[in-house]
């Protein structure tokens, strides 16, 4: 007997080598991070996510949504945007929003979402969102920014467009709740805003602009279209007669921002703008777009995105902006030709010219130009 007991010993598991067996049985496939992300999911070092913990309808069809972010957000400049990653259907689908604050002394971060029709992501946001969620997001990033030293500014907003501007201006005219508070450093901006919507109950933020107007910190003119007609841009030296000594920073459709630009270059004067999606001013004949990695051989028009005629396909696209700022869509051309659909610009790609790593296209602004294969 005491000959036989070592050895039935050895050829069982010991009790700590099976409750380990057990263990890794019930976490597989996950990993002791996913754990800490599972309990902390906003500690420092973690993937950069936010914590959802309020959402504030603004119109019937826009909602401010504030977000408590990882623990190690950079923080941003008031006018900067944010990417957010959100999973709709099981998929993760990236978009920017611009930040509808400034630094703020909870530590948190607002963006505000317009529900566009049959938006994927804008539509889940303002139904969807509820406190507690997790969002995925990127550093805050972006250009269209005051300086810090004041001076004078008109800003043009459409629709959506004011909320950049709204993330300017709450940071030089806090509100309290006593008022808005009159910061010494604010005393050097001089601005007026042109603030132009379909009509007065589908302005976002006109609350917040009159309540500038009415402290003397801002001139407010608001446009709603059902009333003033669609602006015209040509109308601008009346509304503001001071324009030739203001800058203008500008956000909103790319029809008046385009208009807005040609104005200002014929009177030289200074324009900042930022667009939230491609103008498409170049269509061409479009062809088959061949994606070598899945096999599938996706028709696209012209006119169409190859981002988006391959997602309406079913492939699973890499994307960010979805308008030619963050390079999060570029896949390699192996062969064919694509036109941007900004400019009209065609890349081509010749098999045997490009050392065998393909011309890196961003998807989300070209347009097949005949049959082409993308490397993906
Ligand atoms: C720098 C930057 C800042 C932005 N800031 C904001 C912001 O503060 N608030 C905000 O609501 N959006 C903002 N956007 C737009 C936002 O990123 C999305 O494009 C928008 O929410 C639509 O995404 P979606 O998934 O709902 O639509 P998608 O499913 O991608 O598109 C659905 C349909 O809507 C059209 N579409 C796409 N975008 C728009 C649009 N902006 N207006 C009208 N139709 C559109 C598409 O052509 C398509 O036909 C910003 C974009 C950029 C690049
Ligand atoms: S998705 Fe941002 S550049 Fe294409």
């Amino acid at each position: 007997m005491s000959l036989t007991a070592p050895s039935s010993r050895a050829a069982r598991p010991s009790l700590r080598r099976r409750l380990l067996q057990l263990a890794e049985r019930a976490t597989s496939p996950l990993l002791p991070a996913d754990y800490l992300d599972l309990f902390d999911p906003l500690r420092p070092g973690a993937d950069l996510r936010g914590r959802i913990v309020a959402v504030h309808p603004e119109t019937a069809d826009a909602s401010t949504i504030v977000i408590r972010p990882g623990a190690d957000w950079a923080g941003h400049v008031p006018g900067q945007y944010v990417r957010l990653g959100v999973d709709v259907n099981g998929i993760r689908q990236w978009r920017a929003y611009s930040l509808t604050h400034g630094p703020r002394p909870d530590g948190n971060i607002s963006i505000t979402v317009k529900a566009v029709p049959d938006g994927l992501v804008s539509t889940h946001l303002v139904r969807e969102s509820r406190p507690g969620t997790l969002v995925h997001l990127e550093q805050a990033q972006g250009d269209f920014v005051l300086p810090t030293d004041g001076g004078k500014f008109l800003f043009v907003t459409a629709g959506s467009g004011v909320t950049p501007v709204v993330g300017m201006l709450r940071n030089l005219f806090p509100v309290a709740d006593d008022g808005v508070v009159r910061l010494a450093c604010s005393a050097a901006y001089d601005i007026v805003v042109v603030h132009v919507a379909p009509s007065e109950p589908h302005s976002i933020f006109l609350d917040n602009l009159r309540a500038l107007d009415d402290a003397g910190l801002i001139r407010l003119v608001a446009r709603y279209d059902d009333v003033h007609g669609v602006l015209d841009v040509g109308d601008l030296e009346a509304l503001v007669p001071d324009l030739h000594e203001r800058v203008t920073l500008a956000c909103g459709p790319g029809g008046l921002l385009d208009a807005l630009q040609r104005h200002h270059d014929e009177r030289g004067l200074e324009l900042l703008t930022e667009q939230f999606r491609v103008t498409t001013r170049a269509v061409g004949e479009g062809g088959t777009v061949d994606f070598t990695g899945s096999g599938t051989m996706v028709d696209a028009d012209g006119a169409t995105p190859i981002l988006d005629a391959a997602e309406a396909a079913g492939v699973l696209m890499p994307s960010g902006c979805r308008m030619g700022i963050c390079f999060g869509c570029v896949l390699p051309l192996r062969e064919g030709a694509v036109r941007d659909l900004r400019t009209g610009a065609v890349t081509t790609a010749t098999p045997g010219e490009t050392e065998g790593r393909g011309v890196p296209i961003q998807t989300c602004i070209s347009a097949a130009a005949g049959a082409c294969v993308i490397d993906h």
